[in-house]
């Protein structure tokens, strides 16, 4: 029940980000490696602008508009069959779902609990979300992660990374803060902010707001005893897929070997 709305967004975003991922660094040629080595060369005169500062993003830096849809665009250099797939992936992204039964058949399916409508609305206009600006407005671009602290050998567990953490037994790993008519949903999540005073190194004293998160009207009872709450703000999207051009087997070079889940991912077991 609390997993689901996560693995679909991971599916999703693979979708959306499936475009980038033509190219990887085996494909480079010699010529090409001089070219890009040429180009990243870290300057030594920081008196004017370096000559590929104009195209921070090469040739698939985005011209398009500068407005509220910024990071929207996708890369200037898609093929055109990559942008349609980036066009199906954003539209996917965009969808304002519903609950069954409902005269459309095409974007119906949402809860019976869920999070949020639409991908958008957490991850607003591909940037981040944030979090409620006082008591009275919603919390819609954040979610709230519950769990309950380890024992022994579930601790070890996550060491090896084997489990993320341990789930309340009711209400999983995600606080799901909507549900469809009829069913409550699992809670409100309520911040409260408390004014607290930091002395910077230079002396000057500032204001920054502490949160206090809490699960208002627990709609499937109260939350076993020392369950843990932890915020989490919707990330932005842009440059997910120069993160998906990245090949596997650059990433698996990297894995600590010692790493249980690394050993697995190598056997091609998960
Ligand atoms: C309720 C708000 C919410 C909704 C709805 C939502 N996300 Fe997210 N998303 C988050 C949060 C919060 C994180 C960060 C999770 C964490 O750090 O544990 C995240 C993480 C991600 C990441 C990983 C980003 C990174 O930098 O690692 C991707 C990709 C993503 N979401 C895509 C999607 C897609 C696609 C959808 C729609 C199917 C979606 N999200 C719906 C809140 C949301």
């Amino acid at each position: 029940m609390t997993a689901k709305p996560l693995l679909t967004a991971f599916a999703l975003a693979a979708a959306v980000t499936a475009a980038a991922a033509a190219l990887t660094r085996d494909d480079l040629s010699d010529a090409d490696r001089v070219r890009v080595e040429a180009v990243t060369k870290p300057t030594t005169d920081f008196s004017i602008g370096e000559p590929f500062e104009a195209m921070p993003g090469g040739k698939a830096t985005t011209r398009k508009t500068r407005d509220a849809n910024a990071l929207s665009h996708p890369s200037a250099n898609l093929s055109f069959e990559d942008q349609q797939l980036f066009l199906v992936g954003n539209g996917l992204f965009r969808k304002e779902w519903v609950s069954s039964p409902s005269s459309t058949q095409a974007s119906d399916g949402l809860g019976p609990l869920f999070n949020a409508r639409a991908c958008q609305s957490c991850h607003i206009k591909d940037g981040r979300g944030h979090a409620p600006a006082s008591a009275e407005d919603d919390a819609i671009s954040l979610l709230v992660r519950v769990s309950l602290p380890p024992d022994e050998a579930e601790q070890k567990a996550i060491e090896a990374g084997l489990r993320v953490a341990v789930p309340e037994p009711v209400y999983g790993l995600q606080i799901q803060d909507f549900a469809v008519a009829g069913l409550p949903a699992e809670g409100k999540i309520e911040i409260a902010y408390e004014a607290v005073q930091v002395e910077l190194a230079g002396g000057e004293v500032v204001e920054l707001r502490k949160p206090a998160l809490s699960i208002g009207n627990p709609g499937f009872g109260a939350l076993a005893d020392g369950a843990m709450l932890s915020a989490r703000i919707a990330p932005a999207m842009s440059g997910m897929g120069l993160l998906e051009a990245i090949h596997p087997a650059d990433i698996l070079a990297l894995a600590d070997p010692a790493m249980p889940m690394a050993t697995a991912f190598r056997a091609g077991r998960t």
